[in-house]
């Protein structure tokens, strides 16, 4: 009632030719109404296919998923035309599933948004495709979405976030450091030079065999290399932190990695077992690894918390630190960041797991964002290409890298 009062005061204040407007954007019908915009959001940018509806209030009002984690496991990795096949396959159903679970007909939506870029091409087409076909059927407007933009704006689904903030984006296909300064405004920090961290937690997995214990077996890399590494004692392995003599806010895990498979490697031989079975110290190594990617991870954070405050782009009042992306979810990291935005008087915000990893809701909301603001609603397809790699923003890790900031050692 109250947000029918609030919509009918607003109406009351609009000239005439705007309340027409306004009025078509909905859709009325007898026995159900929506008084608000809806938007469905589709994303297949790499292993899951996920679809959300959602209102313009940010409620959610049905999602669906699938997941291919379990697949790509058993294949040791995402095989692409693996992926693309199982989006093909699926995405007709998780689209279906999440109108069904809305309530909403596709003739009732506002607007289709759908991941384009960054990702693999193979998936990305096929949500492409898909989206096109309900895009030209029902004859709805079209929203292109950048996969790191959604992930990066995800939080202000549920806390009140105003630009600009602070994002670290760490998952299986990305890691970076960006200031949000608006809804397609980002200044870009840094990135990883080689792999992302989720990546390398997922092939350190793999190479510790974790898939052949059963308590692992349908985890995924990085959750696996958590949940074991609570067993473990991490300073048993001394690994070298990965860029510590570069003063700036990129990554890089591709070295770490090496050095882990060297340690596998000696380590078996030294127990006498063959590739593919589990060494005793492996819970050993996972502390080791998740604790030096935690504290890469933080030093570099921590210098862009720095760089911000330095250039002024965070401001005390509005000093927000928003963490997200699958390896978010690792509570290990969460804390070691929490160390840091403590000691710079920063608060540290991350969205709830489900909204971490790859989601439907994510994007549906980049859509809602998009259309409150009217920015990038295309009513013409034509032209339209998915784009696997695609920078997020403005590129200033540059000037982060010339203002040469010293992290202060902080006890994790
Ligand atoms: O965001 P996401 O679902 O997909 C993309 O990569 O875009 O992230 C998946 C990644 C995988 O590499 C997985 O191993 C990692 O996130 N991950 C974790 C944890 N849960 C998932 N890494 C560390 N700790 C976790 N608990
Ligand atoms: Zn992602």
């Amino acid at each position: 009632m109250l947000t029918l009062n609030k919509t009918l005061g607003v109406l009351c204040r609009l000239p005439k030719w705007q309340i027409r407007g306004f009025l078509r954007s909905f859709t009325f019908r007898p026995g159900k109404q929506f008084l608000h915009k809806l938007v469905l959001g589709i994303e297949t940018s790499c292993d899951d296919t996920a679809a959300a509806v959602m209102d313009e209030t940010g409620n959610i009002l049905g999602e669906a998923i699938h997941s291919q984690t379990e697949v790509h496991l058993k294949t040791g990795g995402i095989i692409p035309s693996v992926a693309q096949q199982l989006h093909r396959e699926n995405i007709e159903k998780i689209v279906k599933k999440t109108l069904c679970a809305s309530g909403v007909t596709p003739n009732e939506l506002s607007a289709i948004a759908t991941t384009v870029k960054p990702g693999l091409a193979l998936s990305l087409g096929v949500g492409l495709e898909y989206s096109l076909q309900l895009v030209n059927q029902y004859k709805k407007p079209f929203i292109p979405v950048h996969h790191m933009e959604a992930h990066a704006l995800t939080i202000r689904i549920t806390n009140k976030v105003d630009f600009p903030f602070l994002v670290l984006l760490v998952s299986g296909g990305h890691c970076l450091l960006a200031i949000v300064q608006g809804i397609s405004d980002f200044l870009l920090l840094g990135k990883s030079l080689d792999i992302a961290p989720g990546d390398m937690l997922d092939k350190v997995a793999r190479r510790l065999s974790l898939i052949k214990h059963p308590a692992y077996s349908t985890m995924s890399g990085g959750k696996a290399i958590e949940h074991l590494a609570k067993q473990g004692n991490r300073l048993h392995f001394d690994f070298q932190h990965p860029l510590h003599y570069c003063r700036n806010c990129d990554f890089s895990f591709s070295g770490l990695q090496t050095a882990v498979d060297k340690i596998i490697t000696q380590k078996e031989k030294e127990e006498g077992i063959e590739e593919g079975q589990i060494l005793s110290c492996a819970a050993d190594i996972a502390a080791a690894v998740q604790h030096t990617v935690a504290s890469h991870i933080a030093k570099r954070t921590h210098r862009a918390i720095l760089f911000c405050q330095q250039r002024g782009f965070l401001t005390p009042s509005n000093a927000i630190l928003v963490v997200s992306g699958g390896v978010a979810s690792n509570l290990y990291i969460r804390r070691t960041l929490e160390i840091v935005t403590r000691a710079t008087n920063c608060v540290l915000l991350c969205p709830p797991v489900k909204l971490c990893t790859d989601n439907g809701i994510m994007i549906a909301w980049n859509g809602i964002e998009r259309l409150r603001a009217g920015l990038g609603i295309l009513d013409n397809t034509e032209g339209i290409r998915y784009e696997p790699k695609c920078p997020l923003g403005v590129d200033i890790s540059k000037q982060v890298g010339e203002a040469s900031i010293k992290v202060p050692s902080l006890k994790i």
